[in-house]
């Protein structure tokens, strides 16, 4: 079987599992200090950087630490993971889907502004398969509203966006290091953010709310069993563990990111003749390429996933909109999403991906459209 996504993980995973095993304390401990600023070094900034068990954890850790609570709307496109609505959900806020791009399949900023009101407290922009959304044009509607933006930049660690890593330039950027993401801590994510006071709040909030000055430090000796709890929090923290295998990863990401490249760009010039598929239209180079995305335009969609399902080749279909899941449905209707939804097709690229595998994926596309 071809797989559509994996997480490759190896002997420098397992010495670092090792280390933080013999170390003796799984928990909140030093390689979560180290991968924070792994991260840094990684992204180019001086901004906060930190750690938590995975990436809806960041989202709503993000959203909880800016306020957004009970009666508030955060605006974000239906065309997402539903971990996205979900952070939302978790605040006690309301999710309000608008629409993508029917090109770039990122957030359309028409929507967005048509669905400003008085309630609105964020813009979850979604970078969708690491393809960065029109951050310029969102920077400017949080000056001109006064309202935030928290990035889900789960596909995005790596990609840039005018000469700038993501994480590097906006408000809040969130992150995820699940299993298949470009790079892995088998769960993880983080939040980067040059808001000081958000930062300090989000490092409480994910320890169960315990003062930082007290419990945070990875330092046993300046450690006190004395705390404080000021506010609300949640259990949300980065494991000793999850850090060691993301600070393996980290070393090899900027090689996964140069065969990710690789792959796509195999693809665009192995799919470029059949006049059925609509091949991405984003900037490969300078994006993470988390997932290879075609849009099948003859209404063959569910015929061509079949088709290589039954000859050993996984595909994805990635994302149902979250404005037709049952929690979330309304009257709203999203003609872009819908119509990408009816159309898109995640083709397998991963690390250890092969040449070979490549070109048997685009025989059978080839064969199936020839039928
Ligand atoms: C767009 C998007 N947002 C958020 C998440 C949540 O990340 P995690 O799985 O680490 O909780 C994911 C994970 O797949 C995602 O794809």
């Amino acid at each position: 079987m071809i797989k559509v996504s994996r997480g490759c993980c190896g002997q420098e995973e397992l010495d670092q599992v090792k280390e933080a095993f013999d170390y003796g304390y799984f928990g909140l401990a030093y390689k979560v200090n180290e991968f924070e600023q792994e991260i840094q070094k990684f992204i180019q900034t001086d901004r906060e950087v930190i750690c938590t068990c995975n990436g809806t954890a960041a989202l709503h850790l993000a959203l909880d630490a800016i306020g957004v609570s009970e009666g508030d709307e955060v605006i974000l496109p239906s065309f997402t993971f539903v971990a996205t609505a979900q952070a939302i959900s978790s605040c006690g806020a309301n999710p309000v889907f608008v629409d993508v791009d029917e090109e770039t399949m990122l957030i359309d900023i028409e929507d967005v502004r048509r669905k400003i009101t008085d309630r609105t407290k964020a813009i979850v922009p979604v970078h969708y398969s690491g393809a960065v959304c029109d951050m310029e044009a969102l920077l400017k509607i949080k000056e001109e509203y006064g309202i935030r933006i928290i990035e889900d930049a789960a596909h995005a660690f790596g990609s840039v966006y005018k000469g700038k890593k993501v994480g590097s330039f906006g408000d809040i950027a969130c992150f995820s290091f699940d299993s298949i993401k470009v790079m892995t801590c088998g769960e993880g994510g983080c939040i980067i953010t040059n808001d000081k006071d958000a930062a300090e709040l989000i490092r409480i909030k994910r320890l169960l709310g315990i003062d930082r000055k007290t419990m945070h430090t990875t330092d046993w000796k300046k450690r006190s069993w004395k705390y404080d709890v000021p506010v609300t929090g949640y259990r949300y923290h980065m494991s000793n563990i999850n850090a060691a295998i993301g600070l393996a990863q980290i070393k090899k990401l900027n090689g996964f990111i140069d065969y990710r490249k690789k792959v796509a760009k195999s693809y665009n010039s192995l799919l470029s003749d059949i006049p059925e598929i609509k091949l991405p239209v984003y900037d490969i180079d300078t994006i993470t390429n988390f997932m290879y995305v075609i849009r099948v335009k003859n209404g063959k969609r569910e015929e061509l996933k079949q088709y290589l399902m039954d000859h050993d080749i996984e595909s994805g279909i990635s994302y149902i909109p979250c404005h037709t899941f049952s929690l979330y449905k309304g009257n709203n209707h999203l003609p872009a999403t819908e119509k990408i939804y009816e159309e898109l097709l995640c083709l397998p690229i991963h690390p250890e991906i092969t040449e070979s595998d490549l070109k048997e994926v685009s025989d059978r596309i080839h064969e199936f459209f020839r039928k």
